[in-house]
């Protein structure tokens, strides 16, 4: 029988096999995986040790997945956004980075506003509209998702957020384009945030999306703006004079939804805003 793998040597070998794999961080990756299976939380691996079989062949499966390209936190079940802790998997998008200066943004929004009227739009696994309820426990926070597997997923981490302290939000199982979303709510919301696909439907996405997520949470029409667009016709209604919008968007699309929301004719401050990588990522305004 073969002796198992000290944990260095098991990260070099994962690193290598990462890196073939096309895996844009496979250290980081490797790493990640080895924490999952120990048990450990990401960054707080051991010193050099020799591991058992068990735990070496469970680190072995889990890079054999990630060299499949599946999403890292996929395997690891977990993702972050706004301080939380998101439970994913097959079936819901992974929130990104890429998302949290938007939510700074919405935050920042409602500051000044006592008990406010918040509303996520395209809610996937409740990443945006549970941080904002993490953040403000003063606020009612409404979330609408159309994808029973992605809702599955959005209430368990409602679940964990409400049994943990923070606020229960209210999820809703609906369509953003229904021209009638929320209509009890009209002109009675402080804050509309959206990350909502805007993948332009003929682009070939990295195997992480392409292969592996839903393709609703991606792709939105042949321009991208199917969904954008209803988001900023549900926001030009439901907002009262004063709130706040913040939607996000590819980094070609900025131009376009500054129009969207201009052509609406309610907004003012309408700006555009990058990401951590410096590139567009997300609209907001002010309804007039
Ligand atoms: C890019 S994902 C974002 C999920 C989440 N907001 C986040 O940032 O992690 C877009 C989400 O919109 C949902 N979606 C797509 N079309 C929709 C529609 N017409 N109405 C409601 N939700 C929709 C998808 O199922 C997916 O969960």
């Amino acid at each position: 029988m073969t002796e198992a793998p000290t944990l260095a040597e098991l990260l070099d070998d994962a690193e290598k096999t990462l890196a073939d794999a096309g895996a844009w961080a496979p250290r980081a990756d490797a790493e990640a995986l080895a924490a999952h299976a120990l048990g450990r939380p990401a960054g707080a691996l051991p010193g050099d040790t020799r591991l058992d079989a068990t735990t070496a062949e469970r680190v072995r499966d889990l890079v054999a997945g990630r060299a499949r390209r599946v999403p890292l936190e996929y395997l690891t079940g977990r993702a972050r956004l706004g301080g939380i802790e998101l439970a994913v998997g097959p079936g819901v998008f992974v929130p990104r980075r890429h998302t949290e200066p938007l939510l700074a943004w919405g935050l920042a929004a409602i500051r000044q506003v006592a008990n406010p009227v918040v509303v996520d739009l395209c809610s996937g696994s409740g990443a945006i509209a549970l941080a904002v309820a993490h953040a403000r426990p003063d606020a009612r926070v409404h979330a609408v998702e159309l994808s029973p597997e992605a809702l599955v997923w959005a209430r368990r981490n409602a679940a964990v957020r409400a049994e943990a302290g923070d606020t229960p939000i209210v999820l809703h199982e609906g369509d953003v384009t229904a021209p009638d979303l929320f209509a009890e709510l009209d002109g009675g919301v402080d804050l509309l945030l959206a990350n909502p696909p805007f993948v332009v439907e003929n682009r070939v996405l990295p195997p992480e999306w392409q292969r592996h997520q839903p393709h609703p949470a991606l792709f939105s029409g042949h321009d991208g703006l199917v969904v954008i667009r209803a988001v900023t016709s549900a926001a030009a209604r439901l907002l009262r004079p004063g709130g706040g919008v913040a939607v996000e968007h590819d980094d070609e699309q900025a131009p376009a939804v500054m129009s969207l929301l201009g052509d609406l004719g309610v907004f003012e401050n309408i700006t555009d805003h990058t990401d951590h990588n410096d590139l567009p990522r997300y609209t907001t305004a002010r309804k007039a």
